[in-house]
């Protein structure tokens, strides 16, 4: 089998065929796939049908992973899924789904912990006859057609992150323990960030960013939603329609996504794994917890 990439129209994503990540992978083989993930940022390998252990086995070649918000209940973790533990499905204004849609806003992963994720990999398990898609937006792009005059003032703000900001409004608060809740206080981000591997700058925003250190609340709050709205727009964004056994990379360190809404009587299950960011903090391992 030859590893085959093949980067879309978009300035980020490529699927990627030819390789089985059932197996493991030899060294030349994974160096490709980081090496293409650092050019494309979002990798789709269509129908991989990866077991639990398969899919965290392909993670961990990334670093080590990210223990769950939920982290007194490690069960649950990584499951995003509008099906109840009974099987039935939860209706529109029950805390499952509420929550669920906060994924519906554009984002990048646990930004709202003092060190962000820096991969994360979603398998599709269960998907909907119609929309239920993720999507990306580049937001090394976003930073380079940003005008001279904005990259200047950007480059040395830093925004203040905060889940209580995010997911208050979608049930997060009741969704977490006050012990679990205790972890996630505010925290602060540059908003022009260096990516490591690659050198290139981007713009890191997204739902969890509340506002500019600094600067007005609302007027920043609004400038950040804007550099949101203008950087995820085409040719800065891909979008994956899910089939069962699809799983996607992406590196949340540069790109946003988000998720799209679908019929609200259809089951969506999928799975996530979290590679955490580098020098997370050790209470955020899973591998220690
Ligand atoms: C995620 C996420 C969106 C989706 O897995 O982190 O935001 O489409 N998913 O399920
Ligand atoms: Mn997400």
């Amino acid at each position: 089998m030859a590893l085959e990439i093949d980067p879309g129209d978009a300035t980020l994503g490529a699927t990627v065929r030819g390789v089985d990540l059932r197996q493991p992978l030899d060294g030349p083989t994974f160096a490709k796939i980081e090496s293409a993930w650092h050019d494309h940022a979002v990798l789709i390998f269509p129908e991989q049908h990866l077991s639990h252990d398969q899919h965290q086995d392909f993670s961990r070649m990334f670093g080590p992973l990210e223990l769950s918000i939920r982290r007194n209940r490690p069960k649950s973790a990584g499951q995003l899924t509008n099906v109840r533990a009974d099987g039935t499905i939860a209706p529109p204004e029950s805390l499952q789904a509420r929550f669920l849609l906060g994924n519906t806003f554009w984002h990048t992963d646990s930004s709202y912990k003092r060190v962000g994720a820096k991969a994360s990999i979603l398998a599709a398990h269960v998907v909907p006859d119609s929309g239920g898609e993720t999507e990306w937006a580049d937001m090394r792009a976003a930073y380079d057609v940003l005008n001279d005059h904005m990259k200047a003032w950007l480059e040395d703000k830093v925004a203040v992150h905060s889940y209580e900001f995010s997911h208050k409004p979608y049930g997060g608060m009741e969704v977490l323990s006050p012990d679990e809740l205790s972890h996630l206080p505010p925290v602060e981000h540059p908003l022009i960030r260096t990516h490591p591997a690659t050198g290139r700058k981007n713009l890191f925003v997204g739902r969890h960013a509340s506002h500019i250190l600094g600067e007005d609340l609302e007027e920043s709050r609004k400038l950040l939603a804007e550099l949101t709205e203008a950087g995820a727009q085409p040719p800065r964004t891909c979008r994956h329609a899910w089939k069962p056994g699809d799983l996607v990379i992406w590196d949340n360190r540069c790109v946003l996504h988000r998720g799209h809404r679908w019929p609200e009587d259809q089951p969506r299950t999928m799975v996530r794994t979290t590679v955490a960011g580098d020098g997370a903090d050790k209470e955020w391992l899973l591998e220690t917890a």
